[in-house]
């Protein structure tokens, strides 16, 4: 089974090949990050037409690299939610279209199932069952994984996503957008102690997470001083500390609730170094592994959409009629009723 994946759900346009015994074969990717950059966010009209524009090159490209032809592609998988609509329809439609073409089966991925399976594109995978966090620019949440479509969720943000505070935050501190990346690099060079940002949700009993208060006690707290680059990198040092704290304290909840051997983490803020580390101490501490992808895997790529669709497709999914796309699509739910 040689599956060829189509990620389009925001601002990266990804296209892999995943072969069920080889592996991953091929993995192209082209980031709209610049062209968004100078409105401070993901344009989804703008963002849309890119994928237009970028899809077709770069399945010429993942096939060339992965030596196969439309003969050698058993499948076609393409991110049906959540995202953008217009984004999603367009990788949906030539998927479609390809796979008509082809006469080969097509499947809708959920896009968070992509992010949740993607640690098993590493050469020394996790086994089922595991827990995973997954902490992305959209989504906060802690799931009980316990195999193929066997999600369930324990926790999520009620409010903002943890990528999305990072980023919120580091554009207090002056940092471009997407910041999350460059705010970690800053507060490398911050001062523990300096600031004392809020622990959000950590009082009280649960697996739900809150940001949006944290980022407002930045923003509160940077009002009436100067912005020198040493008192942004202390900003940013305890921005960091405190939803790698909150992240890493509700992580060892989940471990012992569960009991579960295995921690993932998934997710564009799981490329984060700090957070890495400091998930693995927890792990640890708990009598469990903690498993990582790569960071160009953590962030929206096509090889995690071909790898859950090859994994769909050989348990049998592709054969009903062709999915549609669901800009909002909570995990869990497995029909697909949107557009
Ligand atoms: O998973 P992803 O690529 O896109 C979504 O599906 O949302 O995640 C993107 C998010 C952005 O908010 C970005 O700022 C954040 O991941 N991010 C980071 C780091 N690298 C990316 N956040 C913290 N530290 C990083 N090193
Ligand atoms: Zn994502």
């Amino acid at each position: 089974m040689r599956v060829l994946g189509i990620e389009t759900s925001c601002d990266e346009t990804g296209v892999a090949v995943y072969d069920r015994v080889a592996g991953l074969l091929a993995n192209r990717l082209h980031s709209q990050v610049a062209m968004h950059q100078a409105y401070g966010g993901v344009v989804p009209e703008l963002a849309s037409r890119d994928h237009v524009r970028r899809l077709l090159p770069l399945v010429r490209e993942a096939l060339l690299e992965a030596s196969s032809d439309r003969h050698s592609i058993d499948g076609i998988a393409f991110t049906a939610g959540p995202g953008l609509i217009g984004a999603l329809l367009v990788g949906a439609s030539f998927a479609r279209a390809l796979a008509y073409a082809w006469a080969r089966p097509v499947v809708g991925i959920h896009h968070l199932e992509g992010h949740l399976l993607a640690p098993l594109l590493e050469p020394d995978p996790p086994d089922f069952p595991f827990l995973a966090l997954l902490v992305s620019g959209g989504h906060t949440m802690l799931v009980d994984v316990t195999g193929l479509g066997g999600y369930r969720v324990l926790g999520q943000s009620l409010d903002d996503a943890a990528g999305e505070a990072f980023d919120k935050t580091a554009k207090l501190l002056g940092l471009p957008y997407p910041g999350g990346a460059a705010l970690a690099a800053l507060a490398v060079r911050g001062r523990g102690g300096v600031f004392r940002f809020p622990r959000p949700m950590l009082d009280r009993p649960g697996l739900d997470f809150s940001f949006s208060g944290l980022k407002t006690a930045v923003r509160v707290a940077l009002r009436d001083r100067a912005l020198d680059e040493q008192t942004r990198a202390d900003a940013a040092h305890d921005f960091e500390e405190a939803v790698i704290d909150t992240l890493t304290e509700k992580c060892r909840r989940a471990l012992g609730a569960t009991g579960r051997a295995r921690l993932i983490v998934a997710g564009g803020v799981g490329a984060n170094l700090r957070l890495r580390q400091r998930l693995c101490s927890v792990a640890r501490e708990c009598g469990a592994r903690a498993y990582f992808p790569r960071p160009q895997f953590c962030t929206d790529n096509g090889a995690m959409i071909a790898l859950a669709g090859c994994l769909r497709l050989a348990a049998g999914a592709g054969r009903a009629a062709p999915s549609a796309v669901r800009a909002n699509w909570p995990l869990g739910e497995t029909a697909v009723t949107g557009i």
